[in-house]
């Protein structure tokens, strides 16, 4: 069902109540989504964006209440990753000569995904196209987060559909972010940038910058997930400034997996330390087999620290500190320091190998990490203690 934005923008886009997993079982969308797809009626009518493929055809079909799709003169997909392109397929089936408006990133995406030699036109930065009162301007948007992706700039009405960027998985039947619980939203949000857009900081930073430079009036920040930035809609932007300059807060997480709870003893006792020497840090424990992956990430973008634990197996360590550790590396942080600690029982080489990931992934190493040998006597509940205060004192 359609919702109207103005007189010229109607939001056609499938909200997703139900969406629990995205990017098959890597991002947790514990409030579910939307896929934003916008159709603006000019002189020209103009789609931006479709929705999931499992929604393609419900979303044709409430796009044919709204107009003939024959009456569709351009599409614009700014960004081809499937939860955006997904509804091409159906739609362009009914309309097949329509022009695809994409950067040349785009066309090749689109190719490899749909393998359709549909009518494209590739654009670039600073190209615009005429649609009536209003004029669309383009603006590549590379690694933000695929390389095919763009912004789209309706002058007149000062619209910035911005695909990916300034989304959240977040479902509502509003349409404003300003009409919804600020603390989801932002949590959402964060969640979000840590969790895509993390490891492309710099082009983040250089990009909004680049559009700043370019003196655009902004009314109003449509992403392609998520609510619609309305009010003060740099509110938004400038949170991602803040995100993407080495964000950290005074917060330090300990991230373990434990087999016989050793581990997670000695969690709890660097905790307290922590906490002991430094009454103003947030201090938070995770497992990283019970608690959920996107939390952890999230909650690792916003340390100034991470302590990361798991017991020695086989002269290893436990799979879920492992998979964390890949998604951790991905995330391309800077600016945050790491230690490693673990139990053993014979050999011991926990500690010494998650350091060696953690350097691998950009992290300030604290130093050798902290080992016990069975369970932790009465003296090493202490040492894990004196472990943790003297973290903070190197904060
Ligand atoms: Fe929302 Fe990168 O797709």
């Amino acid at each position: 069902m359609s919702k109207k934005i103005n007189d010229k923008v109607l939001w056609v886009g499938k909200t997703d109540w139900e969406l629990k997993k995205f990017h098959g079982d890597e991002f947790t969308t514990t409030q579910g989504s939307s896929y934003n797809s916008y159709l603006i009626k000019d002189e020209k009518t103009v789609l931006i964006d479709t929705v999931w493929l499992p929604y393609d055809r419900e979303f044709v079909n409430d796009l044919k209440k709204e107009i003939n799709l024959k009456d569709i003169d351009y599409i614009i997909i700014q960004h081809g990753e499937v939860d955006h392109s997904g509804a091409l397929v159906e739609l362009m089936n009914e309309i097949p000569n329509t022009p695809i408006y994409c950067t040349a990133n785009g066309i090749k995406s689109l190719k490899g995904q749909y393998h359709k030699d549909w009518n494209f036109v590739p654009v670039k930065t600073g190209d615009k196209l005429n649609i009536g009162e209003n004029t669309l301007t383009f603006i590549e948007a590379p690694m933000l987060h695929w390389p095919d992706t763009m912004f789209t700039y309706m002058e007149k009405e000062n619209i910035l559909f911005s695909n990916d960027g300034f989304g959240q998985h977040l479902a509502s039947e509003y349409l404003y972010a300003d009409e919804v619980d600020q603390s989801d939203l932002y949590r959402q949000a964060l969640t979000y940038y840590a969790n895509i857009l993390a490891p492309f900081g710099m082009m983040v930073k250089n990009k909004i910058n680049e559009i700043l430079k370019m003196n655009l009036p902004i009314k109003m920040i449509c992403p392609s997930h998520g609510l619609i930035w309305r009010k003060e809609p740099t509110q938004i932007v400038n949170k991602y400034l803040e995100w993407a300059e080495n964000y950290q807060e005074n917060q330090i997480t300990i991230i373990y997996d434990t087999m016989w709870n050793s581990t997670r003893k000695m969690a709890e006792y660097i905790a307290k330390g922590v906490y002991k020497s430094d009454k103003e840090v947030q201090v938070k424990i995770m497992n990283t087999s019970k608690d959920d992956k996107t939390d952890v990430l999230t909650e690792v973008f916003k340390s100034k620290m991470i302590i990361v634990g798991s017991p020695t197996v086989n002269n290893g360590f436990l799979h879920s500190i492992a998979g964390i550790l890949e998604m951790i590396k991905g995330m391309k942080l800077k600016n945050k320091k790491a230690v490693a600690f673990g139990s053993y029982g014979w050999s011991g080489e926990s500690v010494k190998l998650i350091t060696e990931e953690l350097k691998k992934s950009g992290f300030e190493i604290i130093n050798d990490g902290l080992k016990v040998m069975w369970t932790p006597s009465e003296d090493e509940r202490i040492e894990c203690i004196k472990f943790g205060e003297d973290l903070c004192s190197n904060k």
